[in-house]
């Protein structure tokens, strides 16, 4: 107990030092939570305000794909120079060394496979997201399909519900279907979705117009690389998206089907973090 005799006054109240109000650097993010805006600094570099996550959800849809093998193998190695690991539970727990200190995205849905019909998910349970040490949570939306869109976006602001308790982002993952067009339009309706549902991360793909995706959408979007490509033409989707306003890129086949998925990333990296143009960023391909 202090001892009352001994209160002094206080005489450090920094009067020539206003209370700080600027913004957060993440666009939308002014008004979350004190674990959303701190989990999101760990996703997000603070100076560029972009992030480069690396995605190996792919297995719990298609199974040992390629590239995905073996994650302890195919990806582990690469954790360091990710600013984001994205999977699932089951993965990550059996193969991403426990001492990693590289922000997990956790893959919170879970359901169908390609071999059936998909995007009949169901959530897992919150307590396992937060076992984990989620720096943010990230579930699917099936927008425009008949079948599975409701119960996705139900999903999805449970998700968010959960998200907003204890402080963790929520990260939303527009899956196309295959009767959806794949333009600004589709896209942009779709991103919307997500942050009207309270999203704090959307991923989406690149597409012509995707300023209007990206303007529309007042959380960080991150664009998804989409099949493997060349990694110059993989280089190029990732700069046009940037040029757009996107906010980094979720990306996993372009790096993990790589022959150099290390210099791949890299070279990535140096794209949306310091805006390097592609026939610069191959150069690191080339070299690494
Ligand atoms: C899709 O639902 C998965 O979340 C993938 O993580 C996503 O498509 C990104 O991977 P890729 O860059 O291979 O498209």
């Amino acid at each position: 107990m202090a001892d009352l005799d001994d209160i002094r006054d206080g005489d450090n109240f920094g009067l020539n030092t206003p209370a700080d109000t600027t913004s957060f650097y993440l666009k939308g993010m002014n008004s979350m939570s004190w674990g959303i805006k701190n989990r999101m600094s760990r996703i997000f570099n603070r100076d560029s305000g972009r992030t480069v996550m690396l995605a190996f959800d792919h297995g719990f849809l298609m199974g040992p794909t390629s590239g995905l093998e073996r994650i302890d193998l195919n990806i582990a190695p690469l954790a360091e120079e990710a600013d984001c690991l994205m999977g699932c539970r089951g993965m990550i727990r059996t193969s991403i060394p426990a001492d990693n200190t590289k922000p997990i995205c956790l893959r919170t849905d879970s359901g169908t496979t390609i071999l059936t019909e998909m995007n009949h998910n169901v959530l897992i349970a919150e307590e396992d997201a937060i076992s984990m040490n989620a720096s943010a949570m990230a579930a699917m939306l099936a927008i425009g399909d008949a079948a599975t869109e409701a119960s996705t976006i139900a999903n999805f602001s449970r998700l968010v519900d959960l998200g907003n308790k204890y402080g963790i982002p929520v990260m939303g993952v527009t899956a196309v279907g295959k009767d959806m067009a794949r333009d600004a339009r589709y896209f942009g309706l779709a991103s919307r979705v997500c942050a009207e549902n309270g999203a704090s991360i959307v991923k989406t793909y690149y597409t012509e117009g995707f300023e209007n995706v990206v303007a529309a959408c007042p959380v960080p979007v991150v664009i998804a690389g989409g099949k493997k490509l060349p990694e110059l033409e993989a280089l190029e989707l990732a700069h046009n998206a940037i040029q757009c306003g996107a906010a980094g890129v979720d990306m996993g086949r372009n790096v993990f089907q790589s022959d150099k998925p290390l210099a791949m990333l890299r070279a990535v990296k140096e794209v949306v973090h310091n805006g390097a143009k592609p026939s610069e960023a191959i150069e690191i391909y080339h070299a690494g």
